[in-house]
Parts: C-alpha cells; sequence; structure tokens
C-alpha cells in the first residue's frame, strides 16, 4: 500500500501560498503511470454531476472571458461546454483578450509544436496579468494530462490561477471558485479510465452543423500517441443519449451533425450490447438530419456493414477521414497500427467502389524512429495508390512517455524536412488533380459562415471540399446548388445555380 508522507513545503510567492505534497494522489496531479491504466471496471454514466449552486452563478457577472483553444474537433467541442459553463456562472464571451478577466488556453498535446504554441500565447498572458493582476488565468485540455507540463506549471508558471484536465470539465465552476477565494493555484487533474457525463451544457458555434460526441478515449495505444493517457479508456455513449441530442439539433434547424470520437468505427464495443457504428449510423440517417459526418476512423475496425450503410443512406456524406500514418509494413509495425499497406489499400479500394463520388483524406507521419528511406519511399508509393483528396502531414513528434518516444531516431532534422517537403509535393498534386475535377460542375454546398473572400459566403460540398460562394446573407445555413467557376489545391469558388 501506498504511504503518502506529506511534506509541506511553503512556498511563499507574493500573496501566493501553495502547499506541495508528496505523492501526487493528494494534489490530484497528473500521473503518467495512472493514465496507462486500463481496467475491466464498469464505465459509469453520470446524467447529474454538473451542477452549478446558486452562489456560484453570480461569480461571473460582468466579467468576460477570453478561451483559445488548440488541437481537433474533440477539443473544440470541449471549448463549447466550458463556454456554456463560464456562461452558467455569469461571464460574457470576448474575442478580446486585452478585455478579458478570464483567460482560458484549453491545449492539445500531440505534438512538440503545440506545447510551443500555447506557452509562447502564455508569455502573452503574463505580459497582460502584469498590468491587469485580477486576471485569472486557467489551462486545460490535454497538456493539462501531462505530469511534465504540470510540473512546469507548478514550479515555473506559479501565477496560472487553474488548471484541470480532460475529466473534470464539469467541476470548473468549484475550481475557479476555491481559486478565488483562497487565492491559490489550483491543479486538479485525474488520469483515470474516465465516466461518461450526459448533463454537461453545450454553447454551440455554430446555428447550422453541430459536433455530437458518440465515444471518448482510445484503447488503440498506437505507440506514436499520447491520446490514450490525455483522454482514458475508450467509452461510447449511449445510444438513447446520441439519437436524443441529434434529434434536438434537428427540432432546433441544424442541417449537419459530425459524430465525434478518437476511433468512431469502434463505437459501441465496449458497451456490450452488439449495436455498432453501423447501427448508430443508420439510426443517426433516419432522424432525418440532413448531412452526417464523422471523424476518425480507423481502418482496423472499418467493417462492410458500416461501407454499406453509408453507401445506403443519401444523409450520410460521402466524405472519409482515414489516417494511414506510413505505408511501411515495417513502420506500420512499429507504430502498433495492426493493418499492412496492403490491407488499408484494400479498404480504400472498397470504400471508392462501393461509395459512390466519395473523398477520402488521410493523415501521415514522416520520420517515425527508424524509418527509412526505402520505408518513406514505401509511404510515397501509397499515396501514389490512393491519390488521397488531401492529407494532414507530420513529423514525427516525440511525446513522452509513449512507447515511441524512446526508440532510436537516426534522422538530421534537415533530412525529416526534406522528407516532409517531398510528401507535401505528392499530397498537394494530387489535392489539385481531385479538385480540377469539380470545375463547371454542380454540387451541393451548406453555406455556414461568411468567407475570408469579400462578398462570398463558405461552406463545403458533401465531400467536404472546401467553396467560397458568391451570395449574400439569405444563403446562410442553406443548402444550395453552386456551380464550380474556379479551382485551387485546397479551395474552389462558385456561385449559386
Ligand atoms: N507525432 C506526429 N504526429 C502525430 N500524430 C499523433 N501523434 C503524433 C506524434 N507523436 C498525428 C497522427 C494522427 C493525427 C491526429 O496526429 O497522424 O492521426
Ligand atoms: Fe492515437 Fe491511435 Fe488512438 Fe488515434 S487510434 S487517438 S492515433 S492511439
Amino acid at each position: 500500500m501506498a504511504i503518502y508522507f506529506a511534506i509541506f513545503k511553503l512556498l511563499l510567492n507574493k500573496n501566493k501560498c501553495v502547499i506541495i505534497f508528496r505523492g501526487r494522489d493528494f494534489m490530484n496531479l497528473p500521473s503518467l503511470k495512472d493514465a496507462k491504466l486500463r481496467t475491466k471496471s464498469e464505465i459509469l454514466i453520470k446524467e447529474n454531476d454538473y451542477k452549478v449552486p446558486e452562489e456560484m452563478r453570480k461569480i461571473g457577472l460582468g466579467k468576460k472571458y477570453y478561451l483559445k483553444t488548440y488541437g481537433c474537433q474533440m477539443n473544440v467541442h470541449d471549448s463549447e461546454n466550458i463556454s456554456a459553463i463560464l456562461e452558467d456562472m455569469g461571464f460574457k464571451y470576448t474575442d478580446n483578450l486585452e478585455d478579458a478577466d478570464l483567460v482560458i488556453l484549453n491545449t492539445c498535446a500531440i505534438r512538440e509544436n503545440a506545447h510551443n504554441k500555447m506557452f509562447g500565447f502564455l508569455g502573452r498572458v503574463k505580459h497582460l496579468k502584469e498590468s491587469k493582476p485580477n486576471i485569472i488565468c486557467g489551462i486545460c485540455g490535454c497538456m493539462a494530462q501531462e505530469e511534465n507540463v504540470v510540473d512546469a506549471i507548478k514550479n515555473k508558471y506559479d501565477w496560472v490561477d487553474i488548471v484541470f484536465g480532460t475529466h473534470n470539465i464539469h467541476k470548473l465552476p468549484f475550481i475557479l471558485e476555491t481559486s478565488l477565494k483562497q487565492k491559490s493555484q489550483e491543479i486538479e487533474v485525474y488520469s483515470k479510465e474516465g465516466e461518461v457525463y450526459e448533463n454537461i451544457p453545450v454553447k454551440r458555434d455554430s446555428k447550422y452543423k453541430a459536433w455530437v460526441n458518440i465515444m471518448f478515449g482510445c484503447d488503440k495505444f498506437c505507440t506514436y500517441c499520447i491520446v490514450p493517457y490525455t483522454r482514458g479508456k475508450q467509452r461510447s455513449r449511449k445510444k438513447e443519449y446520441i439519437l436524443d441530442e441529434v434529434k434536438e439539433l434537428v427540432s432546433h434547424g441544424y442541417k449537419e451533425v459530425t459524430l465525434l470520437g478518437q476511433n468512431v468505427n469502434a463505437y459501441g464495443k465496449d458497451l456490450d450490447t452488439n449495436y455498432t457504428m453501423s447501427d448508430l449510423l443508420k439510426d443517426v440517417a433516419l432522424t432525418g438530419i440532413e448531412r452526417i459526418r464523422f471523424v476518425t476512423s480507423h481502418p482496423w475496425d472499418f467493417d462492410d456493414k458500416m461501407i454499406d450503410v453509408i453507401a445506403k443512406y443519401d444523409n450520410i456524406m460521402p466524405y472519409i477521414h482515414l489516417p494511414l500514418q506510413s505505408g511501411s509494413n515495417r513502420i506500420l509495425k512499429l507504430m502498433g497500427r495492426r493493418y499492412t499497406k496492403e490491407k488499408y489499400i484494400e479498404l480504400f479500394n472498397k470504400l471508392k467502389e462501393k461509395i459512390p463520388n466519395c473523398s477520402i483524406t488521410t493523415d501521415i507521419i514522416v520520420a517515425f524512429p527508424g524509418e527509412t528511406e526505402e520505408d518513406f519511399n514505401d509511404t510515397l508509393d501509397v499515396v501514389n495508390t490512393c491519390k488521397f483528396d488531401s492529407a494532414f502531414t507530420f513529423i514525427f513528434s516525440p511525446r513522452e512517455g509513449t512507447p515511441a518516444a524512446s526508440m532510436k531516431d537516426n534522422l538530421t532534422i534537415e533530412e525529416k524536412n526534406n522528407r516532409l517537403y517531398k510528401l507535401n509535393e505528392l499530397v498537394n498534386k494530387y489535392a489539385n488533380i481531385n479538385n480540377q475535377k469539380y470545375l463547371g460542375k454542380t454540387v451541393k454546398v451548406l453555406l455556414e459562415d461568411y468567407s475570408e473572400k469579400k462578398g462570398n459566403l463558405m461552406g463545403y460540398t458533401d465531400t467536404m471540399k472546401l467553396v467560397n460562394v458568391k451570395a449574400s446573407d439569405e444563403y446562410l445555413g442553406k443548402i444550395v446548388d453552386v456551380e464550380i467557376t474556379d479551382v485551387k489545391t485546397w479551395s474552389l469558388d462558385g456561385k449559386i445555380k
């Protein structure tokens, strides 16, 4: 049994008193060791855990919050929850950092540059706090789940007021209140498998398209990836909650939902109900919502039933993001991806064959430890075979605590950059070739916002192509027929038909 010696170390900083205990459990600090654990314990569904007591509803009155989000769609959606919670506490949103009384950074841990960006921004907040000492600064998201990050915040960034993780967003009012009352740095991060919270409010960024979580966490443990440690065990939401949420969105006039999960194809496999992603997709399609998307798919769990459902229902968009990661079987094995390039290509061809007009995008990592020129050429070969609509490409970034972080890295930064450059050239070539096919065609676009191009609205085709459309405000939120008049590598231009 662990023995916890609480060694009090009173650090008196300016007007701050931080009590540090030896033993991470006392302070609810993140622990890599605990984050790795996967047990057979039942996943608890918590329907009433989010509460804001009356006295906490006044904390933010007359105050403004600024919320900066890094990383993936999951984080974007978490920020929609955080916004709603802060507004329940009386805060109002501002997009001007200088105007804010509360600044929250919702962070991403996936690569080193996400870390650097966050710490860079934190420098700006510190500067602001020097002239406005009452500003409250909070850090949450995946970086808050990392031991080394929280150690750094505790030791070097003692002016940061609150730190909370991905498992306890619903506790934000309490954490904030304690920090304000005690003028203390509050760190409340849990490294655990996790629960499913069903009553967290949401303030959606769009009136037309919505993110809907269908599952949390990931159990795939790809050797390079930090996500299973920062987001916990795979936990699927019960279908009733998901379908109710989609039906409510339909009744509020939403046109599109994106079903979210780290590995959506594995939906339901942790529920013991024999109800999997193909069943869920079908039921979501039957709600009548006009457009359904889903991210992210792992090639491993993509079964034929799912392909058939996508092909059958017109409101399931013919767009699939299917991360390849590498085209070398040797590297795929080292990555723990559990498929070969041949299997990937077989699935790719099946999707293209069975789902008419389907666009497929991917993620690729170059310079994984030990990647040889031959391995890299295998990746280029797969890109040449699949001719992806587009790809997100990355240089491998070692994440502390993951198996790949301790694998031997044999390349210079120059060689890594050269590989990325070469890959990007190829990816861009095929993105452009794929887009060229749209010239002169008429496609359906959901016009969701103003475009950066003056006098234009922007939206996406069924196949997830970004289109700038000359159109007035009255078309906002409508799915319209658009004739494509010009084509670029990353976007299309069009006019209403
Ligand atoms: N280094 C580089 N890229 C990574 N990704 C995940 N972890 C790492 C890492 N350590 C990429 C993968 C994943 C995408 C979201 O980020 O390609 O699919
Ligand atoms: Fe990370 Fe792999 Fe899980 Fe995706 S499937 S979140 S890459 S561990």
